[in-house]
């Protein structure tokens, strides 16, 4: 039997942010979130299980890859390989259209699409659950990325209780992310390190204490496909984080210049109606959400904005699904 499978797994864009472990291994949160996955973008990876031992093989758009990234892809391999009772190596060959490190969840897509191939490459047959819960320990905001649509990830205490759900599917509300790139830079501090640092600030803990509310007001506003009640939970909630990024010590300045004429901008156009509220992940490029009508006037403004250097946009996608063998049905 060939160990091998593809699958196909969306970023997705938190509309309550995930910042900040209560414990790093397992990456159990510090507060629920909420997100939206991102169907104009995706990653498809294919993982085969090899008998031979020997260093995990992993290419990226036909690269190969190797020091820390592969690293932590091994890392999350041994949870697959211990749970399946299996010793041999992977070989695990990503395609994707997302930009790494810039703010776009590169890594949600990466590990909901690595839980979903390796998982059933060596036929664990997860649930949705737990396949939401082993991608959690590849990258936080991963296991938000397994289930389709509008996503809520429940903090939990412990690992097996970790684990997102989907409140409703992609069809529910054609809402949109127009994403304002400001920068294609790598970012300097990763999400990893910037999670570590959340507790030295002193904004941390009301943050946190305060998350579970907005989550629950941002999934009545979804379930309402209420745009200002959405709009104003979305730029609270980003403001929080990236105040909570700037306190840290040694502090964490995400935004250029850029970005913050970007969000300035789009306050105004929501003063004169057009519907459009930002968000930003741990980047200076903003995300622009909006209802369909408005997306493509949405773009329009961004695009003009100085500093801009393009836009991305995508509507809600579905969740991280296997794809059949090449020359399958
Ligand atoms: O999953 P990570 O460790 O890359 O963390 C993602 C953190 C943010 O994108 C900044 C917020 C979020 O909830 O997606």
């Amino acid at each position: 039997m060939a160990r091998r499978a593809t699958a196909l797994a969306h970023p997705n864009i938190a509309f309550v942010k995930y910042w900040g472990n209560r414990d790093e291994r397992l990456r159990l949160p510090a507060n629920p979130s909420f997100s939206m996955n991102l169907g104009g973008l995706r990653t498809i990876t294919t993982v085969t299980f090899q008998e031979a031992e020997g260093p995990d093989l992993l290419f990226v758009n036909g690269v190969p890859v190797e020091g820390p990234a592969r690293e932590r892809v091994s890392a999350f391999l041994d949870h697959v390989r211990r749970m399946a009772g299996f010793r041999g190596r992977a070989v695990v060959e990503s395609i994707t259209d997302i930009p790494p490190g810039v703010g776009l969840a590169s890594s949600a897509a990466a590990f909901a699409a690595l839980a979903a191939a390796a998982s059933a490459a060596l036929d664990l047959r997860l649930s949705e659950r737990d396949l939401s819960t082993l991608a959690r320990l590849g990258s936080g905001s991963a296991c938000r990325s397994v289930p389709p649509g509008f996503v809520e990830w429940v903090a939990g205490e412990r690992h097996e209780d970790s684990y997102a759900y989907s409140v409703a599917p992609p069809e529910h509300w054609d809402l949109w992310d127009v994403i304002a790139v400001v920068s294609e830079q790598h970012k300097a501090v990763g999400s990893s390190e910037g999670h570590r640092r959340a507790a030295t600030s002193p904004l941390h803990g009301p943050r946190v204490a305060t998350a579970p509310e907005r989550v629950s007001r941002c999934r009545e506003a979804v379930l309402r496909r209420d745009f200002e009640a959405l709009a104003e939970i979305v730029e609270t909630d980003a403001i929080w984080m990236h105040a909570v990024m700037m306190t840290s010590r040694p502090p964490l300045f995400y935004w250029e210049p850029a970005t913050l004429i970007v969000l300035q901008a789009a306050r105004r156009w929501r003063e004169e109606g057009l519907p459009v509220a930002f968000t930003l992940d741990a980047g200076p490029n903003v995300h622009l959400l909006c209802p369909a009508e408005a997306v493509e006037e949405v773009a329009r403004r961004a695009q003009g904005v100085p500093g801009v250097l393009r836009v991305l946009r995508s509507g809600p996608g579905g969740g991280a699904r296997i794809l059949p063998p090449e020359g399958g049905p």
